[in-house]
């Protein structure tokens, strides 16, 4: 194969790649999306296979490697996508991102400690300036992605007593000062290396970058990991990048680029929606002080529940329900008795629709997925901005294992989500909440729509009070 064909395919590869971010932009063209990521990978990997091959002084040997990597690489990866479960995509996400990270980091040290292995340079030469720099940058970015995308694992599963590991934010004093002066001296140790081309030098940077990673991320908790992902997504892709310049491969650095650019965007969508400053996203440490979310007793307070009768009688008699998904409705797999649910309502006329909240679940886009999942029509599907100001004119909101996205703390300032926009559920008439008990979302923090007098709560899995509910409509 010559390298014309190499570039040509690359260049087909890249096409696919940009085809498959459109795609994956909105529902209906999703599936479309994925088949065009799909398909650019297969040609990106077997095009580099081909490469390898060609350049390799023993293809034997070579394709060995290669083709092991690819088995038990591709075999895990398998196994684990059809393994997980849907609440727990964004942990495989980070595990992903962190491996990127790491495979960054493995590439750097070698082309350092053997640039000519890579073509870098003839035998016992020196690293050129250029690609010094490009190094240093691919080995800094992909040791904080790891070390970051580690903590940011550990944050999100939320099953590990290593206090890193937690949902509630690490904070001490001097903190940003320290994360600055770790920053600096990386840069120096950095241009150390480049003038130097000193190995205790690029180890000392790599170190520090390693610490910074873990710095970065963890002042961050709560309703504010969602963005750490999309962030440490667009970490990754640069990290790729910087490597591919390195390695003089396009296709890393087209496919780096665009994970890091379109990562880079949806961390600003998702600084937006959570009314949070990028500029403090990318430094680190702009999670809120949850102390006061977390510690502590929760006061005993009563609320106003009811059954799935009680739900149904309300329900009925609205002439207009909306329907808010969360966290709670993913975990149960509900979505399809919601969508019968909807369709008994509207056989007697009442108008529903769904509010979709940008963080709602553990993924961006999640609510979304479910909804389609259960092929609720996307044209009762709203967005956020384009629901809010219904609230108020709504006779029943369901608010359905959810519980940060409707949280009205998001006013209260001192709030650790003081600022975070929220469905403003509370402005209508009605208001029905299933959940399975008073405990806190993903936040850690009381809710006061649980309180209020128009809320009515329905205890239970969010699939059996559902099922329940079908039931109770067809007898009203
Ligand atoms: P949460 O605030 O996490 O609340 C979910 C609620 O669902 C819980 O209070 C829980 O209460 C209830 N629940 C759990 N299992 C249930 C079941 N089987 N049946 C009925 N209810 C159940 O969810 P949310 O409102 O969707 O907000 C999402 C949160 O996750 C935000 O804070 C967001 O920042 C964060 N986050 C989002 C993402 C992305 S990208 N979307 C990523 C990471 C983190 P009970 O235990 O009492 O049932």
């Amino acid at each position: 194969m010559s390298m014309n064909v190499v570039v040509l395919l690359y260049l087909v590869a890249s096409v696919c790649f940009i085809q498959a971010l459109k795609g994956l932009s909105h529902p209906t063209t999703s599936i479309k999306g994925n088949v065009f990521g799909m398909t650019g990978m297969a040609i990106a990997v077997l095009t580099t296979v081909a490469l390898i091959f060609k350049l390799s002084q023993n293809p034997a040997a070579g394709m060995a490697y290669v083709l092991a990597g690819l088995v038990i690489g591709g075999g895990l990866g398998a196994y684990m996508a059809n393994k997980v479960e849907m609440t727990k995509m964004p942990e495989l996400v980070a595990f992903m991102h962190s491996m990127i990270g790491l495979a960054a980091v493995f590439i750097a040290v070698a082309a350092v400690a053997e640039p000519w292995a890579f073509g870098i340079v003839a035998k016992g030469g020196q690293i050129p300036v250029g690609n010094r720099i490009e190094l240093f940058l691919g080995a800094a970015i992909g040791a904080i992605t790891f070390s970051g995308s580690v903590i940011a694992f550990g944050k999100l599963s939320g099953k590990y007593k290593f206090r890193l590991f937690q949902g509630a934010p690490v904070v001490f004093k001097g903190q940003h000062m320290l994360n600055l002066l770790l920053g600096i001296a990386t840069l120096i140790w950095g241009g150390v290396f480049f003038v130097t081309e000193s190995w205790t030098a690029f180890y000392i940077m790599l170190a520090l970058s390693f610490v910074l990673g873990v710095l970065i991320i963890i002042p961050i908790g709560g309703a504010d990991m969602p963005v750490v992902v999309s962030m440490l997504n667009s970490y990754s892709g640069w990290a790729a990048a910087g490597i591919g310049f390195s390695l003089n491969n396009s296709m890393l650095i087209i496919a780096g680029s665009l994970v890091g650019s379109s990562g880079a965007i949806l961390s600003y969508i998702m600084c937006k929606a959570m009314n949070r400053s990028f500029f403090n996203v990318i430094l680190g440490g702009f999670g809120g002080d949850t102390s006061a979310a977390t510690g502590g007793a929760q006061q005993q307070r009563n609320v106003k529940s009811g059954s799935a009768d009680d739900a149904a009688f309300l329900l009925t008699n609205a002439e207009t329900v909306t329907i808010v998904p969360g966290y709670g409705l993913a975990v149960a797999r509900a979505q399809h008795a919601v969508k019968e649910l909807a369709a008994k309502l509207k056989e007697r006329g009442i108008t529903v629709k769904y509010a979709i909240h940008p963080v709602a679940g553990r993924m961006p886009g999640h609510m979304n997925v479910l909804l389609a999942e259960a092929e609720v029509p996307y044209d009762q599907v709203f967005e956020m901005e384009d629901i809010n100001s219904e609230f108020g004119q709504t006779d029943v909101v369901m608010v359905l294992g959810a519980n940060d996205v409707v949280n009205p703390a998001a006013h209260v300032k001192g709030s650790p989500i003081y600022g975070m926009p929220i469905l403003e559920a509370y402005k209508a008439k009605n208001v029905i909440v299933n959940k399975r008990s008073m405990a806190s979302g993903y936040a850690g923090l009381d809710n006061e729509l649980f309180y209020m007098d128009k809320t009515m709560m329905v205890f239970g899995d969010a699939k059996k009070v559902m099922e329940d509910l079908v039931k109770a409509v067809d007898n009203v």
